[in-house]
């Protein structure tokens, strides 16, 4: 197994990093219904990108798991690579069934040659990932896990550790009764090549909970970071995170260019609005986003909201804590309230 690898002195300090993309985005309904998670735009900017603007240099592949929507994904960077160019290059490994975390992990073991890098793709999040390589490099052992403190751990994976950052115990998804940490799994690791030897091939493994809690004595230390931390999978963390990323970068107001806004509009700080968008005499924000081309109406509210490109609101509407999905028409005088909408289901 170890002999496929490239060994680590010919690549010197160059990483390989696997986003685990894969997964159907249920809970942000009807919306991944058109488009997956990975690319629905946070602040008017693929949820993915968040997370590959922030790789350091040295990451020079990123390995991109998914099986959901593959085609809409390949488009995505294909296009992205020509437009732009990500400096770097990006492989999709598609699963034909989800194989679960570990699975997916233990899939791209072909193109992986050294230590390396792994995210779970619906984290938004200040952690500078060169922060989380180097705590592993000065530890050692067959993996670090940056971990971050939470009020109810339920919904994660918590982890026990010690004053040395010693992991001794992780539990996924833990009972009321069974807490034992706050700490949880951010879900962004460096893992040494060792872990492929404890993942089994071609079928469905969950790292969580059928590899970490078991290799804990192989060497698995805790990073806890500062700043912001968010799994955005839900439309309540979605919007969390949106507010978190326009709070940590200090957006007041900001806008692109072509908008023609009615000077009885008023904008609440935070807003971030896109391109060629309209905006009459209507209330906008605190943490509004707007998608280019959108156009509110005369009277209406639009707060705590994001709003997808070329979304028609008619006047007099109030929108909140909402997701609107591209090209959504809102009626005049709508009240919506905590929903995510998009064309099919309107
Ligand atoms: N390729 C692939 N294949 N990706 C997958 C699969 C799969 O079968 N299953 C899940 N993923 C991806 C998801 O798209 C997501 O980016 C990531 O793996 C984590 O899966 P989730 O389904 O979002 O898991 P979770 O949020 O319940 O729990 C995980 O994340 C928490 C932090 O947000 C666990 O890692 C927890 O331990 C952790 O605390
Ligand atoms: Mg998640």
């Amino acid at each position: 197994m170890k002999g496929k690898r490239i060994a680590a002195d010919h690549r010197g300090d160059i990483m390989e990093c696997i986003i685990l993309a894969g997964g159907f985005g249920t809970r942000l309904r009807p919306v991944t219904f058109r488009i997956p998670k990975p690319i629905i735009p946070l602040l008017n900017r693929p949820m993915i990108m968040h997370l590959i603007d922030s790789l350091p240099r040295e990451i020079d592949r990123v390995v991109l798991a998914v099986n959901y929507k593959k085609e809409m994904l390949d488009d995505f960077f294909r296009e992205k690579e020509n437009l732009h160019g990500t400096g770097r290059e990006i492989r999709l490994v598609e699963e034909r069934e989800p194989l679960g975390t570990g699975g997916a992990i233990k899939n791209c073991e072909p193109l992986i040659s050294d230590t390396f890098l792994v995210f779970n793709g619906d984290v938004i999040q200040s952690l500078d990932p060169s922060d989380l390589i180097r705590f592993h490099r000065t530890r050692g052992g067959i993996g670090t896990l940056a971990v971050w403190r939470v009020e109810d751990p339920t919904r994660y994976g918590i982890i026990g550790f010690d004053e040395d950052h010693r992991i001794h115990r992780f539990m996924e998804k833990p009972a009321p009764g069974e807490v034992f940490s706050n700490w949880i799994n951010a879900g962004s690791y460096v893992l040494d090549p060792e872990i492929f030897d404890h993942i089994p091939a071609g079928k469905k493994v969950s790292i969580e909970r059928e590899v970490y809690p078991f290799i804990t004595e192989r060497g698995l230390n805790a990073y806890p970071f500062r700043g912001f931390w968010v799994d955005a999978g839900t439309r309540g963390d979605f919007l969390r995170a949106t507010s978190a990323i326009m709070e940590h970068r200090g957006v007041a107001i900001s806008m692109g260019q072509g908008n023609v806004i009615h000077p009885g509009a008023i904008l609440l700080p935070p807003v971030l609005i896109g391109n060629n968008c309209t905006i009459e005499d209507a209330v906008i924000g605190p943490c509004a986003v707007m998608g280019d081309g959108s156009r509110i109406g005369g009277g209406s509210i639009i707060e705590n909201t994001t709003l997808l490109r070329s979304v028609r609101v008619g006047a007099g509407s109030m929108i909140r804590d909402s997701i609107i999905g591209e090209g959504y028409i809102v009626g005049e005088g709508s009240e919506i309230t905590g929903s995510i909408l998009d064309r099919e289901t309107g």
